[in-house]
């Protein structure tokens, strides 16, 4: 795990966005893995500027958003695709026929519905470059405390926690959705590439977790462990619980010399 940290939330927005536009550049078709939350919403901005100052192409990436809720009817302001559309989407050049967001509103049988969209990630060839927020109780996409480290697309009950969070974006009174369809944590472990961005004091715990505890469904995030090419980018006060800071900087001044590609 490549772990950056950076002064502020811009600087981290900033320097994710850099590493989604290089990946774009360098691969025009990029399978790009997304991720909603207001930890996401600088780096959806930087993008859109790119977009609009620099031209940064997406007209050949395909995008697969991580997870909806369940239950919100279609065009819902507060579904996880609404957001999408509105930080994103509705600003960049993507192709409508290449977004992919799990549906959450679908009628059918979700085992089957949850097993097609893992069916198109695989025939799109895989993720290149997975995006990942991080929960307080050191979740990825909804995979909540529990959830297995080998799990696929499905349907997951929402914590207590995970739902009070959320609520902040609901109106007064309305009722928060209480299940999630989530890619599984064993779905996000096959990206080719995963950045994780997290910000400020409230993720501290959740960041120390993953990077410097046990792997354990615990807390989904420490599966990163497991994966071989995982940066994340954490602002100093998610960064703070960690014990090994100055052994993370001074691996990223190594990696900037001998294999600067890896932080490209
Ligand atoms: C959302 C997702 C979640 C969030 C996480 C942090 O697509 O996958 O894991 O990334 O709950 O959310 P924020 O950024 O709002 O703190």
């Amino acid at each position: 795990m490549l772990v950056r940290i950076t002064q502020n939330y811009d600087e981290m927005s900033r320097l994710a966005a850099r590493i989604v536009a290089n990946a774009a550049r360098r691969k025009p078709d990029l399978r790009l893995g997304l991720a909603t939350g207001e930890t996401q919403i600088g780096m959806y901005k930087d993008l859109v500027r790119m977009r609009r100052e620099e031209g940064l192409d997406f007209s050949r990436v395909l995008t697969f958003n991580l997870d909806e809720y369940v239950g919100l009817p279609a065009g819902h302001p507060q579904s996880l695709r609404s957001f999408m559309f509105r930080t994103f989407f509705d600003h960049v050049n993507v192709a409508a026929a290449n977004i992919h967001i799990p549906d959450g509103s679908v009628r059918r049988n979700f085992g089957e519905y949850c097993a097609q969209y893992e069916e198109e990630i695989r025939q799109a060839g895989g993720i290149d470059l997975q995006i990942l927020g991080i929960g307080k109780d050191g979740h990825i996409g909804f995979n909540e405390p529990t959830s297995s480290l080998v799990s696929r697309t499905r349907v997951k009950t929402l914590t207590r926690q995970t739902i009070e969070a959320n609520r902040r974006d609901f109106a007064a009174g309305e009722e928060v959705p209480a299940a999630a369809i989530t890619m599984g944590v064993g779905t996000i472990l096959e990206a080719r590439r995963i950045l994780l961005l997290a910000s400020g004091a409230a993720k501290s715990k959740a960041v120390a977790r993953a990077v410097e505890g046990a792997v354990s469904a615990a807390a989904t995030a420490s599966a990163l462990q497991m994966h071989g090419n995982t940066t994340l980018i954490v602002d100093r006060e998610a960064a703070a619980d960690l014990a090994h800071k100055d052994y993370y900087e001074r691996a990223i001044e190594m990696t900037k010399r001998l294999t600067p590609e890896r932080l490209e």
